[in-house]
């Protein structure tokens, strides 16, 4: 009781905080103009029958989008304190496939901030262009230059990296992914400021990531980690399709026998930003085995509970 009524006390002084705060400054803004988009026609990215002459108002050719998702047992940084969300998958990124499923990376090198690019040339093969390696301010600063604490807040509970701090790995994302996503393009910014695409890139992300509760979803329909349990990829698969309409990438590592991946196709219709998903069907096969898939309990000492106040 105690605990809680001190809770309590801390989330009365945090309002009170907020408060005064929010009368005295206004943040600024990370909002794309998408005027001239308004006599666009309206599609759904890949399913348009004309050419889409505005890039900023539908993401073309990167028009497959994919939000793609972890369950991972560990970080291997929980010293340092970073910790996976209890009862949460975790988001990989977001990412612009070509309608047939292939893909570019790291198409702006204006904006390269991924300290260890991976691949590190454009196209992975030796003749490609050359990523170079970032040293600079982390991303974590841009989205504070925008004074975006409760963005940062977020990305820290469920945008989590193994094996490498998590705004390396939020970098890495922007860089390799968000560069080719024609409505994160400067130019769909009015007076762009400096680093305004990332953190829209980041709430986009997170928005997306919201609209597929993978472990809900799952849990559900009963599918639960367990370390003695195993399941189908059917059930794990119709377990999502009954909720979206279509069939995600399911990933597995060991083998194909331990789920760890989950990346759910969708057609954008407007921006990615702001517009709707309408889930398709994978064009990636799962790599997981038909039978005997381990949804793995998390190591106790890797998770923390996320949902209480900040
Ligand atoms: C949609 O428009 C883009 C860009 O103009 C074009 O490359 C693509 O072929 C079109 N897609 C379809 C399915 O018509
Ligand atoms: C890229 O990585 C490969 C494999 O690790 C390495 O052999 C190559 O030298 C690297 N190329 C550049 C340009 O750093
Ligand atoms: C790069 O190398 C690959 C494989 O060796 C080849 O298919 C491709 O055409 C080359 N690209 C360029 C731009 O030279
Ligand atoms: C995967 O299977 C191969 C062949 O059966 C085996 O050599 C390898 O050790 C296995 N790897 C893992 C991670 O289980
Ligand atoms: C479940 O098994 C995995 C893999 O062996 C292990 O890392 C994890 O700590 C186990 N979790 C629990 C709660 O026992």
């Amino acid at each position: 009781m105690a605990r809680i009524a001190r809770l309590f006390q801390g989330v009365v002084v945090a309002a009170l905080f907020a408060v005064v705060v929010a009368r005295q400054f206004s943040l600024p803004s990370t909002i794309p103009s998408l005027t001239s988009c308004l006599t666009e026609p309206v599609f759904y990215s890949c399913e348009n029958t004309t050419t889409i002459s505005d890039a900023c108002c539908s993401p073309t050719p990167g028009g497959l989008v994919l939000q793609t998702q972890f369950w991972d047992t560990y970080t291997g940084l929980e010293k340092q304190g970073q910790l996976l969300p209890r009862n949460s998958w975790t988001i990989h990124g977001l990412w612009p496939d070509f309608c047939d499923g292939s893909f570019t990376q790291y198409c702006d090198l204006s904006r390269q901030y991924d300290p260890t690019p991976s691949p590190n040339t454009t196209n992975g093969l030796p003749n490609g262009t050359v990523v170079p390696s970032y040293s600079g301010p982390g991303v974590d600063t841009f989205i504070l230059e925008f004074g975006r604490i409760d963005l940062l807040d977020y990305m820290n509970k469920y945008w989590i990296s193994q094996g490498s701090p998590n705004k390396d790995f939020w970098a890495h994302e922007f860089s390799k992914h968000a560069t080719c996503t024609s409505t994160f393009d400067v130019a769909c910014y009015e007076n762009y400021q400096a680093h305004e695409d990332v953190v829209n890139f980041f709430d986009t992300t997170v928005r997306a990531f919201q609209m597929f509760p993978t472990f809900d979803m799952l849990a559900a329909a009963g599918i639960v980690p367990s370390n003695s349990t195993t399941y189908t990829l059917s059930q794990i698969q119709t377990a999502i399709k009954i909720q979206t309409g279509a069939t995600p990438f399911v990933g597995c590592g060991g083998n194909g026998t331990v789920l760890n991946e989950m990346w759910y196709f969708a057609h954008v219709l407007g921006t990615e930003q702001y517009g709707h998903f309408k889930p398709v069907e994978s064009t990636t096969d799962s790599t997981c085995k038909n039978s005997g898939i381990r949804y793995l309990e998390r190591t106790p000492t890797s998770e923390r509970e996320v949902r209480v106040f900040p």
